[in-house]
């Protein structure tokens, strides 16, 4: 059967993590950056901003949920979305999905679906819709749009290999996007902080597309039958969280884990290793490196190994990532899925599964 790499056998930056002993803190090259190797340390460097301040860089970070813009001090935080925000989300992911699929199936009957395409447009109208409620739907659409095209300008920046140059092709291109993204926000009369708005929903977009992606490409691989959707997500964002990795500065040096950390060094915490550890995570007969969202059906709560993150800077949009998972995992235990190819996990930008291409056709017996 086609299947999904696992992150164990990614390598990369992932392998360099996944390998890191479980001490306490890490250094994985000579002078750092540190890697928090226990929930213990992974908590504390998240909730104590005195010591461990947050990264300005929005571009570098390899990641768009580690972005405040320009706050690296300041330390603005968002506030979680209400559960009125949350519900019109998901009403309207629930709408744009079935309207994404409709359009798909009409306009290539028989063709796989590509996840990462298929999600788009759902999450990013719904994550708009929760974030700027006092907005028109037209206008939310529009903002939707933009934030996508700021999204995919910010991917080549991010992904390459050396920081490209403030003027350069790729810059200017992710700085007319941004531009245009705040730019528009700024004339409509329902946004009050345009660039901060336009900060929140790149964060709350890019990752959930990554996390339903992710998702579709386990259930697809594990085609079990029964599944608890709940359960499939949790397990999904055990296995693979699109933000495997955060990232503090020390404003100090610190001791942490039994080890010295000087001032101004990078420490990194991974909900990606985090998972993998056996004492926050039941067991059972399945290997920790397996999708088996059954292990969530016991008593154990799941969450400790931090996929929304901890601390002041946790993520403000977990319920609507959640509610829109659950979503996503329900369409797909209806269905028989079968992939069109392996899915590589990509490691340019969080991670993402790339390709993430599948057939799938409506259950005729009942799943559970
Ligand atoms: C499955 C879905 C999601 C996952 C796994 C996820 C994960 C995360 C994580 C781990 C962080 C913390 C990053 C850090 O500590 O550096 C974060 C931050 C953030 N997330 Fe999410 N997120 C999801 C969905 C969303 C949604 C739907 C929204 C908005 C509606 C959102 C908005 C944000 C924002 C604005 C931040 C930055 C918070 C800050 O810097 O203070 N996320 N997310």
């Amino acid at each position: 059967m086609t299947r999904i790499d696992s992150a164990e056998s990614a390598g990369g930056r992932l392998g360099a993590v996944l390998s890191a002993p479980r001490t306490g803190v890490h250094a994985l090259g000579t002078h750092g950056p540190w890697l928090a190797t226990t929930p213990a340390v992974a908590r504390e460097v998240l909730t104590d901003p005195a010591r461990f301040d947050f990264p300005s860089d929005v571009s570098r970070t390899g990641d768009l949920s580690g972005s405040t813009g320009d706050t690296r001090s300041g330390h603005l935080v968002f506030a979680p979305l209400d559960p009125a925000q949350v519900a019109l989300g998901r009403a309207t992911f629930v709408r744009e999905w079935a309207d994404a699929v409709r359009d798909h199936d009409r306009a290539r009957p028989g063709q796989p679906y590509d996840a990462l395409d298929l999600l788009r447009r759902p999450v990013a109208r719904a994550t708009t819709a929760a974030a700027t409620p006092a907005l028109a739907p037209a206008e939310r659409d529009a903002v939707g749009d933009a934030v996508l095209d700021w999204i995919d300008a910010l991917g080549p920046v991010i992904a390459a290999r050396r920081p490209p140059g403030r003027w350069s092709r790729l810059r200017r291109r992710e700085a007319r996007a941004r531009t245009h993204l705040e730019d528009l926000l700024a004339s409509l009369d329902a946004v009050e902080r345009p660039a901060e708005t336009a900060t929140f929903l790149a964060a709350g977009i890019q990752v959930p597309i990554a996390a339903g992606a992710f998702l579709l490409a386990h259930l697809a691989s594990h085609p079990t039958g029964a599944v608890d959707p709940v359960s499939a997500v949790w397990e999904t964002l055990r296995l693979t969280p699109p933000t495997w990795m955060t990232a503090r500065i020390t404003r100090e040096e610190v001791a942490l884990g039994g080890t010295t950390v000087p001032a101004g060094s990078v420490v990194m915490v991974s909900p990606l290793l985090l998972g993998r550890l056996e004492d926050l995570v039941p067991g059972g007969p399945a290997p920790l490196g397996d999708f088996e969202p059954t292990r969530w059906e016991g008593p154990r709560r799941p969450g400790a190994w931090l996929p929304f993150g901890a601390g002041p800077h946790a993520c403000p949009g977990r319920t609507l990532g959640l509610a829109v998972l659950t979503e996503v995992a329900t369409w797909g235990v209806e269905r028989e899925m079968v992939l069109s190819e392996r899915v590589r996990i990509d490691q340019s930008r969080g991670i993402s599964p790339r390709p993430c291409r599948f057939t799938a056709t409506t259950r005729t017996e009942p799943s559970a």
